[in-house]
């Protein structure tokens, strides 16, 4: 008997869509076709409505432990599931940050106790720990080591050394937050004295492109697979084309950097006024920052034209009264797991990429480049990780339609697609409407080749 039938579902995948009844068992796909034999537990119509995977955003900040005021799995992974994303990848700079077997297997009893979606957790990469890394990669557990190249929140910063270090001593995929801390530190000064500098020349574009640059070297050097996280400029996307297809790059663009423009979007600075008086206002005050209109235009020419591999949100929980602080000691960072897939589909009725094209960036891709083979496709054999939409209108974001614990998004009151109408995390109803409906869910973890 199934535990599930979903009949009558337009199925996108990244090359096809069909009309077919999807059968699930035990949390997996067990068939996708015509009227299948053999009673069910429950059905679910999908008449008139898509069915695509659930949403791999391999880029999050739950901040667990130590920040139980911003976010924690519960409120962080309540938010995912309501907006589409049924597996998350939790970024090591937390505090404590993931550096070793204890710090990982700390954060895994706290993520398996709490998370409503499954979930990978990054090691950071950090000066004389790379024996842990290796265990850590070894053994599967870890998704991936992360680098950061530019300091950003959290102590983690990699210098040249380390970073060649990593290349050579450590095994699996490398992502990187790509801003070559030289450039930043040597700028420094040039804003001493100002209050509320545009973070987009404090961070500039050049940053990014020198990091990617010399990333590029080392991957031609050590033929290492390496994830390049938040791509927001085009002189990155410049530098990158000419190895795509020959060296093992990949890529991530952000939906802030989509949809945020420096020089067009004062409107969201905090309207209080306290903080956000630069150009762009401390609450889009994240690294690498939001770019020029320009830049956000060539970003979207090069996730058209198939230069990024995969969307993440790189969602950092920051509250509003820390935004509030001055420029200088405002947090960066912008929450915005429950708003990737609305606001890549928004994109969708835009014109600007069809939904297989989203399938490829939020699922297929991730599922190929973290390896995970049970996720990323509604076919047979894979997790039944199913996010169901029909054609809804579009409405302005509130903060009441928001779960995550910071209650606040930086594309409050621009109007979208509405949250999907049904989230399945492994067969099981999680979220319907941007709501949970069933909060006894627990996700568990994903790990490389499994
Ligand atoms: O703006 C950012 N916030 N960039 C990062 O690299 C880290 C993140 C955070 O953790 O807050
Ligand atoms: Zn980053
Ligand atoms: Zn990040």
């Amino acid at each position: 008997m199934y535990d599930l039938i979903v009949e009558d579902a337009t199925i996108v995948g990244g090359r096809q869509r069909r009309v077919a009844d999807i059968c699930v068992e035990d949390g997996r796909i067990v068939y996708v076709g015509e009227r299948p034999a053999g009673p069910a537990r429950a059905r679910q119509s999908a008449l008139g409505k898509f069915v695509i995977p659930g949403v791999i955003d391999g880029h999050v900040h739950f901040r667990s432990p130590g920040h139980p005021h911003k976010e924690d799995w519960a409120s962080g992974s309540r938010a995912a599931a309501s907006g589409g994303v049924t597996t998350v990848l939790d970024m090591p700079n937390t505090s404590p940050p993931t550096l070793s077997r204890a710090d990982w297997n700390h954060k895994r009893s706290l993520a398996a106790a709490q998370s409503r979606v499954d979930f990978g957790l990054w090691v950071g990469a950090s000066a004389g720990r790379n024996d842990d890394i290796n265990e850590l990669m070894d053994s599967g557990d870890a998704c991936g080591i992360k680098a950061f190249m530019g300091a950003s929140t959290g102590p983690l910063l990699v210098d040249d050394d380390t970073l060649v270090a990593l290349f050579e001593q450590t095994r699996g995929l490398i992502g990187v937050h790509a801003e070559d801390d030289a450039v930043l530190v040597a700028l420094r000064g040039r804003f001493d004295g100002q209050s509320a500098p545009d973070h987009n020349a404090v961070r500039p574009p050049a940053a990014a492109a020198s990091a990617v640059q010399r990333l590029i070297e080392l991957v031609s050097a050590y033929r290492r697979p390496v994830h390049i996280c938040h791509v927001s400029t085009a002189a990155e996307s410049d530098l990158l084309e000419s190895s795509r297809g020959v060296l093992p790059i990949t890529t991530e663009a952000c939906p802030h950097h989509l949809f945020l423009a420096s020089d067009v979007t004062p409107e969201f600075a905090l309207p209080d006024g306290s903080g956000g008086t630069t150009a762009s206002g401390n609450r889009i005050k994240v690294n690498p920052p939001i770019r020029t209109e320009a830049d956000r235009r060539a970003l979207w020419a090069a996730v058209r034209r198939d230069r990024i591999d995969t969307i993440g949100s790189d969602h950092a929980p920051h509250t509003l009264s820390e935004k509030a602080a001055p420029y200088w000691q405002a947090p960066a960072g912008v929450p915005g797991v429950e708003t990737l897939l609305p606001l890549m589909l928004t994109a969708v009725r835009q014109g600007k990429l069809t939904i297989e094209r989203v399938v490829q960036l939020c699922c297929e891709e991730p599922a190929r480049i973290f390896g995970l083979k049970s996720k990323g496709s509604v076919s047979a054999g894979h997790d039944a990780d199913l996010v169901i939409f029909g054609e809804r209108e579009l409405a302005p974001l509130l903060a009441s339609d928001l779960l995550t614990r910071v209650g606040w998004s930086p594309f409050e009151g621009m109007r979208m697609v509405p949250k999907p109408d049904l989230v399945y995390v492994r067969g099981r109803l999680v979220a319907a409407a941007g709501k949970i409906v069933d909060d006894s869910v627990r996700g568990t973890l994903v790990r490389p080749g499994g």
